[in-house]
């Protein structure tokens, strides 16, 4: 996620604000920029906007050489989520004038037709990021703008407050201007900011973490406030412009805990992340006509009518969400999809045609099995688009398309967030080749992308909820040598990404298996306590998979269920239930994974693992 940094005191605000961006550097970035007041050569105030591709450390050595004098300035880390991670894409950025600079966390989802009317109106824009229209609006106000009905306000706060109003989507907002020394405004809507006064300045922030040596005693904005910093001190309003007085928090969080953002461990952080990548990776996806808005797709909708066969090829726990998409995609678009580890799928020669579609799934975009596979595939002709979590990472970069699952850096080995981002970008690329395919209504599409946000909510209520289960299954089967995961359909992929986040994170082995298939041999390990981990959610094959779980009852297994909310008989044979709630069979994996996550990471700590980096594992496996 970007991290955004301010400071406006009595100290020199280049040194605190490379601090600052130091702090945050853990959450992952691609570029870093920072914008200072200065003076120019005939002593006309200036902002010195400096801004850098790569780590910090290259920043902090610009800054150093140049011994800016300044005392108030902001700073910006950007994990790209709009454009590139080029310079000219990185923050802070400037109105045209370069009188105002902006530094912005969040994602502008109207920022296509503000850029378009801004545009209009001669702004001149010089970057590919949504970002970029707020220093546009904020200069608007600022300066009024007749064509566009805007009287001036002549005042920093109230033309951020004005260029609030235009914005639709999350942001966490530090903008500065000549015009103003020592004045940073600050907004905050969807998307953390942290106000502090320490004893010698004024500091903004995206995450504690960056002030926290400067003061514990911390506002935290919350959405609709904004605030003024000044050397002088701070000033809190609303939305109306009427000055409050936001609660104090103290922060007795140690560094660490701060990084985790008061979570455990980065596991538990980026699980409980798992609502606000439903929604950010959802943003702006579904234009008011019903229609599905994939632009990133590279392919036309009369390409994608062309598509009569679909290979999702990916490894490890991308290769489970293609397993979940194989569901959706012959489910909603009637053609064939085939799931494949990318390690077996390039070596085997496979049939591609000008109409086969390749779908790559990778969080890191560097998995090297994926991009030989791409590779492959794109000279025998198949038309390749990719699912990443990495801007501009090589599966974006030698795909014709890519959907970004904007579940920002993920740092525990164990992918949990970008997964849930994968499953609900297939679940759009599915529904998008109903569209095309004609199989999918738009009235009815209107009603399942309701649905899909819905799970948001959902994963939240399990979070909230289901903790005291979670634990009391994982001590339960935390000394088994072994477990099996089954399920049907959705419940069976889930199954298989079960199975893998409890052996990769506690290292107790476990199999996953189509509940039908127990017959078929798996049985046999069945034994009294063997712990029998089932998906056995509502569906048209509950019955089916009870009475799979009967078969293992009967011979002593352990049996732990997720569950549907209301579901009374499961309790007949199961020994633990882990209750979700009710949603479509069709979504029910986003939910139903959950618990999963939270098993796996119970039993791990139970068995005194770490859950972040486990043994053997790396976060991305760039050799074969
Ligand atoms: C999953 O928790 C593991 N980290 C691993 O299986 C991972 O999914 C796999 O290595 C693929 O990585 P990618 O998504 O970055 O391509």
């Amino acid at each position: 996620m970007c991290g955004i940094v301010g400071y406006t005191g009595q100290d020199k605000a280049a040194e605190i604000l490379v601090s600052g961006l130091k702090r945050l550097e853990y959450r992952g970035y691609d570029s870093a920029g920072v914008a200072l007041e200065d003076r120019g050569p005939d002593g006309d105030a200036v902002l010195d906007v400096i801004r850098r591709v790569g780590k910090v450390a290259g920043l902090e050595s610009e800054l150093a050489a140049r011994h800016l004098p300044a005392t108030c300035g902001i700073g910006h880390t950007r994990w790209a989520t709009h454009g590139r991670p080029t310079q000219s894409n990185a923050h802070p950025h400037t109105s045209c004038d370069g009188r105002i600079a902006i530094a912005h966390n969040g994602i502008i989802e109207n920022f296509a037709e503000l850029r378009e009317e801004l545009a209009s109106r001669g702004h001149v824009f010089k970057s590919e990021t949504d970002t970029e229209v707020f220093a546009h609006l904020i200069e608007e106000a600022y300066e009024g703008s007749a064509a566009a009905g805007i009287p001036a306000t002549h005042d920093l706060m109230a033309a951020v407050r004005e260029a609030c109003t235009h914005v639709v989507g999350a942001y966490g907002l530090a903008a500065v201007c000549v015009d103003e020394p020592g004045v940073i405004a600050v907004a905050r809507k969807d998307s953390p900011i942290i106000i502090g006064r320490g004893e010698r300045g004024s500091y903004v922030a995206s995450d504690v973490i960056a002030l926290i040596d400067a003061t514990r005693d911390v506002v935290v904005l919350e959405d609709g406030q904004f605030a003024r910093l000044a050397p002088e001190g701070i000033t809190y309003t609303d939305d109306q412009g009427e000055q409050i007085e936001p609660a104090v928090t103290h922060i007795d969080w140690d560094v660490d805990m701060a990084e985790k953002g008061g979570y455990p461990d980065f596991m538990m952080k980026e699980i409980a992340e798992q609502p606000r990548v439903v929604r950010d990776t959802l943003v702006g996806r579904l234009a008011g006509t019903g229609e599905l808005d994939i632009d990133e797709l590279g392919l036309t909708f009369e390409e994608l009518n062309l598509v009569d066969r679909v290979y999702v090829i990916a490894c490890g726990t991308s290769y489970h969400a293609g397993l979940i998409a194989k569901n959706l995609i012959e489910g909603w678009a009637r053609i064939p999809c085939e799931v494949e580890a990318a390690s077996e799928f390039r070596y085997r020669n496979p049939i591609i045609t000008p109409s086969t579609l390749v779908v790559a799934v990778s969080q890191s975009g560097e998995t090297a099995d994926t991009l030989a596979a791409i590779r492959d595939v794109r000279i025998k002709g198949a038309k390749v688009f990719g699912i990443t979590n990495v801007v501009g990472s090589p599966v974006a970069r030698e795909s014709d398309g890519v959907i970004y699952t904007k579940a920002n850096k993920e740092i525990a080995v164990a992918s949990t967030k970008s997964f849930i981002g994968q499953v609900v970008s297939l679940t759009l690329l599915a529904m998008l080749l109903g569209q095309v395919k004609g199989k999918l209504p738009r009235g009815q599409t209107r009603m399942l992308f309701r649905e899909l946000g819905d799970t948001a909510a959902q994963i939240q209520r399990i979070l909230d909820t289901r903790a005291e289960a979670v634990g009391q299954a994982a001590a339960a089967c935390k000394d088994a040598p072994s477990a099996l995961f089954v399920g049907r359909g959705m419940g069976a992929a889930v199954s298989h990404e079960g199975a893998l986040k409890l052996k990769e994170v506690s290292y107790l082995h476990a199999e996953a298996y189509a509940a039908g298939e127990m017959k078929h041999g798996p049985i046999a390990l069945i034994d009294p306590g063997f712990p029998v981990i089932a998906v056995a959610t509502r569906s048209a094959v509950y019955d089916k998979v009870v009475s799979n779980l009967k078969e293992c009852e009967a011979r002593g297994a352990k049996i732990i269920a997720v569950a549907t909310e209301g579901d009374e008989d499961i309790k007949q044979i199961a020994d633990h239930v882990i209750y979700i709630p009710e949603v479509r069979d069709a979504f029910s994996a986003i939910t139903a994974t959950v618990p999963l996550q939270l098993l796996a990471r119970e039993v791990a700590l139970l068995r005194g693992c770490d859950v972040d980096q486990p043994r053997n594992l790396a976060k991305s496996v760039t050799v074969e």
